[in-house]
């Protein structure tokens, strides 16, 4: 069944930078409810579980270490269409394919170091809200 939730994470460069609050912004400029938010990092391991699903891929290793190699700001977000919007909203993986206003374009370094994660599915979402927020209360 379709939620109205996504999950997302300022990367470890966009909060080097101090760019998260300009982010947080432009988020709640476009109509997401902020749910739940923590600063928090990683571990390279738990970089691992996270990225589970690309275990396979070259670039796996050196995501798990740039995931892990700062804080980063871990978010549930709430809108109508929340997945697909919050995709639209952050623009394409590499920046340099990413639309004009989009969040990657302003503030992604690089296909690696992209500034921001959204969630991919209503299904991941839960997952990986839960990665972060889990245990203690529902959302
Ligand atoms: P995300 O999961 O972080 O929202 O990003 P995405 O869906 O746009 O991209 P995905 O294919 O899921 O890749 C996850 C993250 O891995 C890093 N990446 N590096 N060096 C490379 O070729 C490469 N490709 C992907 C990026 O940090 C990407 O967001
Ligand atoms: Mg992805």
């Amino acid at each position: 069944m379709p939620t109205n939730k996504t999950f997302t994470m300022i990367k470890p460069d966009a909060v080097e930078d101090g760019n998260s609050g300009s982010i947080i912004q432009m988020i709640e400029k476009a109509g997401f409810r902020v749910v739940a938010l923590k600063k928090t990092q990683l571990t390279p391991e738990r970089a691992g579980q996270f990225y589970e699903v690309h275990k396979e891929r070259p670039f796996y290793n050196d995501l798990c270490k740039y995931m892990s190699s700062g804080p980063i700001i871990p978010m549930i977000l709430e809108k109508q269409n929340a997945v697909a919007d919050f995709r639209t909203l952050i623009g394409a993986t590499n920046p340099a394919n990413a639309d004009e206003g989009t969040i990657r374009k302003l503030f992604a370094k690089s296909i690696e170091a992209n500034a921001i994660h959204g969630s991919d599915s209503d299904e991941n979402a839960g997952i990986e809200g839960n990665f972060f927020f889990g245990g203690l209360e529902q959302f």
